[in-house]
């Protein structure tokens, strides 16, 4: 390929340029992507990986999301909300592990009672750990006076997962009533109630071309995040999507393979942001997730839901069960790649302060 080490220093990718990185399929071309990727990440992030303890507290969800194992219609599923000391008990355990912050996500509710059940959460955590725990929430959208609620009640990051950045890719998969402008919207509140912002999208979701995954990677530019968490879709059998379209292993490895090149355009284009390594990395590969930081992410996200809920949590096939909450087994797996781990730090992306200063 025309000279990787090249575009080095080139801030101004152009779609051409993304749409080169996307297709690369050659295993000698693809360690060159993967290579300059961590170069890159080694220089504006360095090679500290930041654990985010994933509480997904409830799987209530009154959306009706495709693609998505949780999603209002599936009857199938036994619907659980932890309750509140449980929850804090979760955190309160990430922190004694010492994970600089929790993710704190549920299928999307806007009830006043839900608002303030979340908020009620929020100021505890923060008040039994003396405002050290971060707090990172994942709760979908919601009105500009919650998403204010619940930043004043002590959480400072939150991701809005646009999906994608295709407005007639949304529409198809998603039923009429979702609306792709009311999530722009979210995340234009989220930026200005002061959050620290996470988006991403689905990777290789039927419909989706290359030029969708080209755009996905500019929007994240132009929307100025902080924070990308993407993933490959997994089909999961009990949705239309899942019904509709089969499965194959080759189509599960493209995926798989399209999920690092992603993480590595997007360090490479956006440089300085936090990119996580997500479970379905994971799902699709056992060592997916150190894949996923040798390709350039240097968030990980151990799901600490208690193992008794996990399996009605399934947003798609095949989502890991394995507890590597303990600690000790994470620790040597991020050892083995040379990386190590950011103990009792909040991790934030440095994107973030520079947008900050730019703001005045
Ligand atoms: N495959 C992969 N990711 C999925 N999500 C939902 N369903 C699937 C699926 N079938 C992701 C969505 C959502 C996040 C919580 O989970 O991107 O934002
Ligand atoms: Fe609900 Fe999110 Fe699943 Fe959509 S993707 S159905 S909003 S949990």
């Amino acid at each position: 390929m025309a000279g990787i080490e090249s575009l080095i220093n080139v801030s101004e990718f152009s779609k051409e340029n993304i749409k080169s990185f996307l297709s690369i399929s050659e295993q000698s071309e693809l360690n060159k992507l993967f290579e300059l990727a961590y170069k890159i990440k080694k220089k504006y992030v360095g090679t500290k990986v930041y654990l985010r303890g994933l509480i997904e507290f409830s799987n209530v969800c009154q959306k009706n999301c495709f693609y998505c194992g949780i999603r209002k219609d599936n009857k199938e599923i036994k619907r659980y909300t932890l309750p509140k000391d449980e929850i804090i008990k979760l955190g309160l355990w990430c922190y004694e592990q010492g994970y600089g912050s929790v993710i704190l996500q549920s299928g999307e509710r806007t009830s006043k009672d839900f608002v303030l059940f979340v908020e009620d959460i929020i100021k505890t955590l923060k008040r039994k750990t003396n405002d050290k725990l971060g707090i990172t929430l994942c709760l979908g959208e919601q009105s500009f006076d919650t998403y204010k609620r619940w930043f004043e009640a002590g959480a400072h990051r939150y991701l809005l997962r646009i999906e994608t950045s295709s407005p007639s890719l949304y529409k198809k998969l998603h039923p009429y009533n979702h609306s792709f402008e009311n999530r722009i919207k979210c995340l234009e509140m989220i930026k200005k109630v002061g959050y620290q912002v996470g988006t991403g999208v689905l990777i290789g979701v039927p419909y989706q071309t290359i030029e969708d995954l080209v755009n996905d990677v500019l929007f994240f530019k132009k929307m100025d995040v902080d924070m990308i968490g993407m993933g490959p879709y997994i089909k999961h059998e009990n949705t239309p999507l899942g019904k509709k379209f089969q499965e194959t292993p080759e189509l599960r490895k493209k995926r798989f393979l399209l999920g690092l090149k992603m993480i590595a355009v997007v360090r490479i284009f956006l440089k300085d942001v936090n990119i996580a390594a997500t479970t379905a990395l994971q799902t699709l590969d056992p060592t997916g997730r150190e894949k996923g930081l040798l390709a350039g992410a240097n968030v990980i996200m151990p799901i600490v839901t208690p193992q008794e809920y996990r399996e009605n949590y399934f947003l798609y096939n095949g989502k890991p069960c394995i507890n590597d909450a303990t600690t000790k087994s994470l620790v040597s797996r991020i050892e083995s790649i040379g990386e190590t781990i950011g103990f009792y730090e909040w991790g934030d992306a440095p994107h973030f302060f520079k947008r900050k200063n730019k703001k005045g």
